[in-house]
């Protein structure tokens, strides 16, 4: 939505420095202006001990189309990262009619939401998704706090006619209607 209005907002507004050149001392304080690039949602599925898992990440990132790759980066704490570096994994990418699928594979269960797992390639996959993409384990680096694991695509696929969910500043949110 561009109008008048926007245009004088963002002609007034200042960025400011939240941090001196000095360095970066407050890790919260970076965390939260990197919020400021707004995300889509994904969720990484697979398989381990034969039940089905996710993770709710907005790290991910295409890289390459010959091999394609795609990379997503992974908390060195998270229970999935050691599974993802050694079995196939799919990557969803959720339409914002999945909050609750998002919310449920970021640490925040309900029992009542049931999951529709299509299970016809080599990871698990959520039906209904906006699109996915089946991976194999390509290669991983060193990324800090967070490994960098990059995925080789192996299939992939879309749903027509959904909208992407999105993330922005802690906040889940949808593409405005009528935006284009
Ligand atoms: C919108 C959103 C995006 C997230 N993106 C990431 C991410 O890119 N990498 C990551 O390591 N964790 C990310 N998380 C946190 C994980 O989803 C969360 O810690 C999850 O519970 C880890 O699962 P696990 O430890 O069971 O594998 C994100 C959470 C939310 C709500």
């Amino acid at each position: 939505m561009w109008n008048s209005e926007i245009f004088e907002t963002l002609h007034d507004a200042h960025t400011v420095a939240a941090e001196t050149p000095a360095g970066v001392t407050d890790p919260r304080k970076l965390r939260d202006t990197l919020g400021s690039f707004a995300t889509g949602v994904t969720v990484l599925t697979y398989c381990s001990g034969g039940a089905y898992h996710g993770m709710t990440v907005n790290s991910f990132t295409s890289v390459s189309l010959e091999p394609p790759l795609v990379l997503v980066s992974l908390m060195r704490t998270s229970r999935a990262l050691t599974y993802l570096l050694e079995r196939p994994f799919a990557v969803n990418v959720l339409g914002d009619d999945q909050l609750q699928t998002a919310r449920q594979f970021a640490g925040k269960p309900d029992d009542t939401h049931v999951i529709d797992w299509v299970t016809d390639e080599d990871a698990p996959r959520i039906d209904g998704s906006l699109a996915y993409f089946q991976c194999t384990p390509w290669a991983s680096y060193d990324g800090g706090d967070h490994v960098l694991l990059l995925g080789k695509v192996s299939s992939f696929g879309t749903r027509e006619s959904a909208e992407p969910l999105l993330f922005y500043q802690g906040r889940w949110g949808a593409l405005a209607p009528g935006g284009h």
